[in-house]
């Protein structure tokens, strides 16, 4: 079949070279793409906000299946505009895409359902959120409702620190994301992330992963959108993985059909391990990144007919099977990131690094000029790597990492030191 991906990053590179290796694909097309995407389909030029241009490009180019990476167009309804002119797409449904596009909905269907999570209000108004803030102290945590891309939530350790976050996300500062708040309570645990493919019914658990927010190494620094991720999580043993699947993901998807909603795709459960069992910090509605980065290197099965399985509501009958081996991938971005950075800068040595064994390596904010490959977002590579161990995981990804040149990049140097205690 001929297949188009949606979005321009590491997750998506990801999510080509699975897709560009099964034998059901005839063409791979990607809108927008990147340099690394370049090599596994055709990158096209494609608006992917504006959904009828989306479909001119289907029907003209006999594109059979779509898969949405990123949330915003799904959150948009890029998936019933798509399934309304006749073309298949994986992804949610814009209703079931509110999993992620409203943390308020997401609490109030935990509350409905009783999926364990944080204790939460919704608010509106700046008075009414700081009477409740007062009456519950810090550390207390601040989320914007809406899709902010990681800028709309503030654990805050003091109430001065909560109601500055309260007068900014309600004061306009997200625009939309910031019209309503969620305040809730604060977790003590481990975090990790744990992904299930689903058909609306079923719901097929993927590997599990955890991820570095911070900037640098001892995660310290500014939040980023993932500076490096390792996959199996070791936290998320079988009984673990069952518990969050009974407790948690199960609910969700009966409260979304009970709601005529249901959801479709992929779900990913950001959770907090606490004293008293897993809870859920939030969903999400689609691949993690730098997740998808470790997923894929360890999925053995074929993506494609699972991501059909899922559009098609017949995963019940699918099996995925899973290398043994551990990934992990750290995430090389450009000086300056999360804030200002700069563009253009030249990278070298990226077909030597790809040569070690084990090692893939996924770009994510990168362009083409001749020859050259040029850094062209905050987040610009994410070099893979697979071994019998986190360990040699790491060790693997570092070793390749140290013969990429690239003078304006920088990355952290302990990507996966929780699982890599643990080993030790
Ligand atoms: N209730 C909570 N208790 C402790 N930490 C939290 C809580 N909610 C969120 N966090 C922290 O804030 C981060 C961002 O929150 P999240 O709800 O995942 O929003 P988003 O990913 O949309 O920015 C989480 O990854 C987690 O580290
Ligand atoms: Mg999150």
């Amino acid at each position: 079949m001929n297949i188009l991906l949606l979005g321009s990053g590491g997750r998506e590179h990801a999510l080509a070279w699975k897709m560009a290796a099964s034998p059901l694909t005839d063409r791979l097309f990607c809108a927008m793409g990147n340099a690394g995407i370049a090599h596994e389909a055709q990158c096209v030029t494609l608006d992917i906000a504006d959904h009828a241009k989306v479909i001119a490009f289907c029907r003209a180019n006999g594109v059979d299946f779509v898969v949405v990476g990123p949330e915003a167009p799904l959150c948009a309804g890029i998936v019933d505009d798509l399934e309304a002119a006749g073309i298949k797409a994986f992804g949610p449904s814009r209703a079931a895409a509110r999993l992620e596009g409203s943390k308020g909905f997401t609490k109030d269907l935990c509350r409905f359902a009783g999926i364990p999570t944080a204790a939460y209000e919704r608010f509106r108004t700046a008075a009414e959120a700081k009477a409740y803030l007062h009456a519950h102290g810090a550390p207390i945590v601040v989320k914007a409702d809406g899709l902010a891309a990681g800028k709309g939530v503030v654990v805050a350790e003091s109430v001065a620190e909560a109601e500055a976050a309260i007068d900014l996300i309600l004061g306009g500062e997200l625009g939309e994301a910031g019209a309503e708040l969620v305040i809730e309570e604060f977790l003590a645990g481990e975090e990790v992330s744990f992904f299930a493919l689903c058909d609306g019914e079923t719901a097929l658990p993927l590997a599990s992963a955890q991820d570095h927010k911070r900037a640098f190494d001892g995660d310290k620094g500014p939040n980023t959108g993932g500076m490096g991720a390792y996959s199996p999580a070791p936290i998320i043993d079988p009984g673990m993985s069952a518990r969050v699947l009974a407790e948690i993901v199960q609910p969700t998807l009966r409260a979304m059909n009970a709601m005529g909603a249901p959801y479709r795709g992929v779900l990913y459960a950001g959770l907090m391990i606490t004293a008293a069992g897993p809870k859920l910090i939030e969903y999400n509605v689609r691949f993690g990144d730098p997740e998808c980065q470790v997923l894929m290197p360890r999925l053995m099965s074929d993506l494609v007919p699972a991501l059909l399985a899922s559009r098609d509501g017949v995963l019940k009958s699918l099996d995925l099977r899973w290398h043994p081996e551990a990934a992990l991938t750290v995430v090389m971005a450009a000086r300056g990131y999360p804030g200002a950075y700069g563009k253009g800068s030249v990278i070298e040595g990226l077909a030597e690094a790809a040569t070690l064994e084990g090692v893939e390596i996924f770009h994510a904010g990168t362009k083409q000029d001749g020859g050259r490959i040029l850094a062209d977002g905050g987040r610009v590579l994410n070099v893979s790597a697979l071994g019998k161990t986190v360990s040699e995981a790491q060790a693997r990804a570092y070793a390749a990492i140290a013969r990429i040149r690239w003078p304006e990049g920088f990355y952290r140097h302990d990507i996966g030191w929780r699982a890599i205690a643990r080993e030790k």
